[in-house]
C-alpha cells in the first residue's frame, strides 16, 4: 500500500478549529479510517492513525507558534510526535529558519510531506526515532500531545528536561492528558480548543502550552 495515496484517499483537506490558518488531510469521521487502518494493521502491523487527527495539545501548540513568531522565527526547530505534521507547519509558517518532523509512523510520515505540499512549506521528515537524541543543531523542540501513555510520555518527558537543561528551548502542547508530569512545566498559554465527543468525550479542551524545564 502506498501511504500518501492512503492519506489521501481517506481523509479530507479541512482545517483545524483552532488554527484555520492550516489545512490538512484530516479525518472527517473517526471511525471509517480506523477500521481501514485496523484492517491494514491486521495485515502489517500499523499503528492507529494518529496523524489523521489535530490533537487539542497540538492545535493549541500551533497556535502558539502562529501568534508568537518570534519563539521560533530564524531558528532550527525539531517537531517531536508530529503526526499530521500541525506544528511543524506552524513552525514554518512563523518563519523558523529550518524545520525537522519526527515521526516513527510510515503513514505519518507520508501525511506530514503531503500536509506540507499543501501549506507550501518545506519540512523535512525524520523517520528514525530520535527519542533520547541530543543535537545541538536544535533551538526549539516542540511536541504536541505525547503524553497519552505513560512509558512513552515518562521517556520523552524526561528527554526533553535534558534538551532544556543545554539550552534549548522546549515547548510542550497538552490538554490535560493522564501523564502529563505535574511539576517543571511554565505555562505559556492556554486556548479553548474546540473538538468533538467522538474524539474527546468532550466539545472542548484546555489546550496548554507549556515551556519544559530543566530536571
Ligand atoms: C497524539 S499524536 C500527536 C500528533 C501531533 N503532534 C498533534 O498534536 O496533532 C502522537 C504522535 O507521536 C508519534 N510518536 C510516538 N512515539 C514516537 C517516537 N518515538 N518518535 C516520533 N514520533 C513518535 C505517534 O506516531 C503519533 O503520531
Amino acid at each position: 500500500m502506498d501511504p500518501a495515496r492512503f492519506v489521501r484517499g481517506n481523509t479530507a483537506v479541512s482545517a483545524p478549529p483552532l488554527v484555520p490558518e492550516i489545512c490538512l488531510y484530516l479525518a472527517t469521521e473517526i471511525t471509517p479510517i480506523w477500521q481501514a487502518t485496523e484492517e491494514a494493521l491486521a495485515r502489517s502491523a500499523l499503528p492507529p492513525p494518529f496523524w489523521a487527527f489535530a490533537w487539542a495539545g497540538g492545535q493549541a501548540l500551533a497556535r502558539y507558534l502562529l501568534d508568537h513568531p518570534s519563539e521560533v522565527a530564524g531558528r532550527s526547530v525539531l517537531d517531536f510526535g508530529a503526526g499530521s505534521g500541525l506544528v511543524a507547519i506552524a513552525a514554518a509558517k512563523a518563519g523558523a529558519a529550518s524545520v525537522h518532523a519526527a515521526e516513527i509512523d510510515q503513514f505519518a510520515a507520508a501525511a506530514i510531506a503531503e500536509n506540507a505540499a499543501l501549506n507550501d512549506v518545506a519540512i523535512a521528515v525524520r523517520t528514525t526515532d530520535l527519542l533520547g537524541t541530543v543535537d545541538s543543531r536544535w533551538d526549539v523542540v516542540t511536541a504536541g500531545d505525547v503524553c497519552y501513555e505513560r512509558p512513552m510520555a515518562d521517556q520523552v518527558t524526561a528527554w526533553l528536561r535534558r534538551l532544556a537543561a543545554r539550552g534549548t528551548l522546549v515547548l510542550l502542547g497538552d490538554p490535560g492528558r493522564a501523564y502529563l508530569p505535574s511539576e517543571g512545566l511554565l505555562e505559556r498559554a492556554r486556548y479553548l480548543v474546540p473538538t468533538s465527543r467522538e474524539l474527546e468525550d468532550h466539545d472542548t479542551r484546555d489546550g496548554f502550552v507549556w515551556e519544559v524545564l530543566a530536571g
